[in-house]
């Protein structure tokens, strides 16, 4: 199966079509006025900000857990690879070249350096915070996907996690991403192919519910006005 056909069944196998389009629905009726506009919709979500390496991730993930704090919801900001663990410090090891694995198994250590944190996430959930997380499972999923990784395999272990509700993919292409970062590149950053891949499995991901396709290849003012239109047109609020 190609990574794109495979990203597309996984996209139905998860059912996250027909869960989002009932949650659409209860959303319409509860659409805010047009004076409500607001992020707070937003409390008690995780927020996924995705793409390949420099599209800007940590910029908007940095100007969106301010802005929903302005508006006074209450937000955790984390990402992934949390490399302050310990499975994060193999992850780091691995991407500086100091340690080889197979792919299978560098796949296994960025879901378990999720797993790590699962009971954190649902607690901030559990109290209604929102969670701004830089990288989550889609990144796992397009990473592996990019490198032909089983996307059922993938899928399982990633499976019990809490769900991303809203992804926000800031698209550039590996060019781009060159262009922002000439040097000190990691062992990913430094093949592109994998990065055309990656990106390509995202494009097939960001046709499930749930995921906002932003066009990153600009300075940092434009890409978050983008952000905020797309968020705007998302929460009914534009
Ligand atoms: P970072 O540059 O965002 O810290 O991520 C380091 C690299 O790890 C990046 O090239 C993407 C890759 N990655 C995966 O392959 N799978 C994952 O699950 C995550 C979170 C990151």
């Amino acid at each position: 199966m190609s990574a794109k056909t495979a990203v597309s069944a996984a996209n139905n196998e998860r059912g996250d079509g027909r869960a989002w389009h009932h949650a659409a629905a209860d959303r319409d009726k509860a659409r805010p006025r047009p004076h409500e506009v607001t992020v707070k919709q937003l409390a008690g979500k995780i927020i996924a900000v995705e793409g390949i390496d420099q599209a800007g991730k940590q910029t908007v993930c940095a100007w969106l857990a301010a802005e929903l704090r302005a508006q006074g919801v209450q937000t955790e900001q984390t990402g992934f690879p949390d490399y302050a663990t310990p499975l994060g410090h193999e992850i780091t090891a691995f991407l500086r070249g100091e340690r080889e694995y197979p792919a299978e198994a560098r796949q296994l250590l960025y879901a378990a350096n999720r797993w790590e944190r699962e009971t954190e996430l649902r607690a901030w959930l559990t109290e209604g915070r929102a969670i701004v997380v830089d990288r989550y499972s889609a990144s796992g999923i397009a990473y592996g996907a990019a490198q032909g990784l089983d996307m059922t395999w993938m899928l399982q272990v990633e499976q019990g996690l809490p769900l991303a509700d809203l992804t926000i993919l800031l698209d550039i292409t590996p060019d781009v991403s060159l262009s922002r970062k000439t040097t000190a590149r990691d062992a990913y950053e430094n093949r592109l192919d994998l990065l055309a891949n990656a990106r390509a499995a995202y494009h097939e991901l960001a046709k499930a519910p749930g995921w906002l396709v932003v066009d990153a290849a600009t300075d940092r003012d434009t890409v978050r006005a983008r952000v905020l239109a797309a968020l705007q047109v998302h929460l009914g609020t534009a």
